[in-house]
């Protein structure tokens, strides 16, 4: 298996964090390999988040070495990855149900010389990931439906990511495989086991305690009944 004993990467979202300390927020996660921008149009998820302004401030308060990971929860998704690319993203996740033009879609953002990423809804089924399984960086599983932060766990999502990260180890992919929706040190391990690879965490992390701390206790579950 192409995933064990490969650690596993922590993308805390700021759609949970303190928008009156954006900066101090991001600083104390800056451990964190990634960081993941959750960017919602009001008509794919029913809610606004934010956009290009707060993307752009983000990439400043962030270290440089940390992968800025948007997940673009809007409809035709195809129409601002040149601006979301301009802004600061280093990977665009883009829904396979927000567009008829997904292949478009990853071609593009592999020409803005960015990483791709393609996610599924829980009620998608996977097999709408299988053609452009071998072109992408990125499969991210949402374990909630999106559209909002500190949502319960779905916890079919075990079984979906085994599936996907077996078909990535049969075409010797070495995409990262993401989940995302109610992580917490409850479920990091189990996530970790069936093959994920990086796990985005929101209320979690920047919930009561503070986000570093919040860090630290999902990578002390990580590293918790490992060989
Ligand atoms: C949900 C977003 C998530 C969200 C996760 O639509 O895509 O990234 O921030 O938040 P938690 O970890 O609180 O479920
Ligand atoms: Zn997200």
């Amino acid at each position: 298996m192409l995933h064990y004993p490969v650690p596993v990467k922590l993308a805390p979202s700021i759609l949970a964090c303190d928008f009156t300390r954006l900066g101090e927020e991001i600083e104390a996660v800056a451990a964190a390999e990634y960081l993941h921008v959750d960017v919602m149009d009001g008509l794919f998820v029913p809610n606004i988040s934010f956009g290009l302004p707060i993307l752009a401030a983000a990439k400043r308060a962030a270290p440089p070495e940390q992968l800025i990971d948007v997940h673009l929860m809007i409809e035709r998704p195809e129409r601002y990855l040149a601006d979301f690319a301009e802004a600061g993203a280093d990977s665009l996740t883009v829904h396979v149900e927000a567009t008829p033009h997904l292949h478009r879609a990853v071609q593009m953002t592999k020409a803005l010389g960015k990483r791709s990423g393609v996610v599924v809804n829980p009620g998608t089924a996977l097999e709408t990931l299988r053609p452009v399984l071998g072109d992408v960086d990125l499969i991210l599983i949402m374990s909630v439906n999106p559209g909002f932060g500190g949502q319960q766990f779905l916890p079919e999502t075990l079984g979906r990511v085994r599936t996907v990260r077996d078909w990535l180890d049969e075409i010797g992919s070495v995409a990262e495989l993401q989940v995302d929706g109610g992580v917490s040190a409850s479920n990091a391990g189990a996530l970790r086991d069936a093959g994920a690879s990086v796990l985005v965490a929101g209320s979690s992390v920047f919930g009561a305690g503070g986000a570093a701390a919040g860090l630290a206790q999902l990578r002390a579950a990580l590293t918790q009944g490992r060989a």
